[in-house]
């Protein structure tokens, strides 16, 4: 098979690595892809959003499978561009169709389809410009802490948690009157905070039958104990020490299965990942929100865990014959961690010369690219999320023990990583 995956991060380095390893796999291309990928199979400069010029690309170079990696691509509709065209219609796209990919697309959206699907999430009301003052005493009355969610996709930037009630209706100003999040924030969902810890799962469906594939915890916030500003993810481990059989499940029970079921009962299109997002307060799990693709960096431990064939895995969900797979998961512990660019999520820079590449891999670990660029001889930093190392290990502690020290051996400019990944569980 031919095989395209859209996106140029830490988690498309990981599924090229895994797809490479299939003797499935013929060619394989990345869209754009990293300085990582470009030694897995071929990069090509291509946006994720440019639908038209990937569809010419998958027509001329025999693309039998499109893995779609981040979200934007999926809300735009990625997955119908290419049923409806002729050209492209043939080509199995892991990923939803874009009215299923409200789920992440929308809040308000997924938080419908929760209430009528008695999925278990936290209590809430929309509101938009129209019943502004109704939010205004919504927000007035309150407990506290209390979440705003803007609708529509900010970037990982569109939560914000207040500790008081000025600061929530200041920020409710914002995003309604003053349009901080443009047309995503135009609608704001207005919720309950739940007290608990996070971890996230993802059901992988081929729109009858699903399959779980292992559990993460990823660690947003940029500083050491979980302080400071959120990132994009600084670390991730799998399995999650208190996500036991007990409990993943009642996931299935209270979550998965009403969330696949309600995707057909709604006839949303659905051929891929569902990450859910989860709180578990006194051991009952509540959805805080729904991604329509893997997590980045969740993908660099979960895809290391899973000893299947990707190929065969993604081609049994485009066929509809998930039913036929189980999932092999690898016991062992995986742990990533991620490392930086200095200033990173403000302002950083870029074009950071990165050595000590080569020589730091060692046995048990993958150095995964996420914003690196090959430019000549040289690897340079291009993001702010640079490199995700992950490491495999007994336990949580000696995993992160050998990330460190492959991290330790590499140097850029400002390089800056957690080295406290997975602490409660230490
Ligand atoms: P998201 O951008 O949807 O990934 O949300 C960012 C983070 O906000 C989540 O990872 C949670 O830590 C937090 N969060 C979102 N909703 C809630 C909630 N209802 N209660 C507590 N924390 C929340
Ligand atoms: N690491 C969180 C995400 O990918 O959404």
């Amino acid at each position: 098979m031919n095989i395209l995956i859209a996106g140029g991060g830490g988690r498309e380095h990981a599924l090229a690595w895994k797809f490479k390893q299939s003797s499935l796999c013929n060619n394989l291309y990345i869209a754009p892809g990293n300085a990582g990928t470009a030694s897995l199979g071929t990069n090509v400069a291509i946006a994720v959003t440019d639908f038209e010029t990937l569809a010419s690309f998958c027509h001329a170079n025999k693309i039998d499978m499109l893995f779609v990696g981040p979200e934007e691509p999926l809300v735009k509709g990625i997955y119908d561009y290419f049923k409806t065209n002729p050209s492209t219609a043939h080509i199995q796209v892991i990923g939803p169709s874009k009215d299923a990919a409200q789920l992440e697309g929308s809040k308000a959206f997924a938080k419908e389809f929760m209430l009528r699907n008695n999925i278990p999430t936290a209590a809430y009301r929309e509101f938009n410009e129209n019943d502004y003052p109704e939010g205004i005493t919504y927000i007035k009355n309150h407990d506290l802490p209390i979440v705003l969610k803007a609708d529509g996709l900010a970037a990982g930037k569109g939560v914000i948690i207040c500790n008081n009630h000025i600061e929530a209706l200041a920020e409710f100003e914002l995003m309604i009157q003053q349009a901080k999040f443009g047309d995503a924030g135009k609608k704001v969902v207005i919720e309950e905070f739940l007290k608990g810890i996070e971890l996230s799962v993802f059901a992988l469906t081929d729109g009858v039958d699903y399959v779980m594939l292992p559990e993460a915890k990823d660690y947003k916030r940029v500083g050491k104990g979980d302080t400071g500003a959120n990132t994009g993810g600084m670390g991730a481990v799998s399995p999650v020490p208190f996500a036991d059989a007990v409990f993943l499940e009642k996931v299935k029970q209270k979550v998965v299965e009403p969330t696949i079921t309600g995707l057909q009962k709604e006839k949303l299109d659905y051929k891929g990942i569902v990450f859910i997002g989860l709180i578990k307060v006194n051991d009952e799990p509540y959805v805080i929100e729904y991604n329509c693709r893997l997590g980045d960096p969740e993908t660099e431990v979960v895809i290391p865990r899973i000893d299947n064939d990707l190929v065969e895995l993604f081609s049994a969900v485009a066929e509809q014959r998930l039913q036929e797979i189980t999932i092999l998961t690898n016991p062992q512990t995986a742990v990533t961690v991620v490392a930086v660019s200095g200033g990173y999520p403000g302002n950083y820079q870029a074009g950071k010369i990165i050595s000590g590449l080569e020589d730091a891999a060692i046995e048990g670990s993958v150095i995964f690219h996420a914003g690196t660029k090959q430019e000549g001889e040289d690897v340079l930093t291009n993001g702010g999320r640079i490199l995700s190392v992950t490491s495999y290990g007994d336990n949580i502690a000696d995993a992160v023990g050998q990330s460190i020290y492959v991290l330790e051996n590499i140097y850029y400019d400002g390089m800056y990583f957690r080295d406290d990944i997975g602490f409660e569980f230490r």
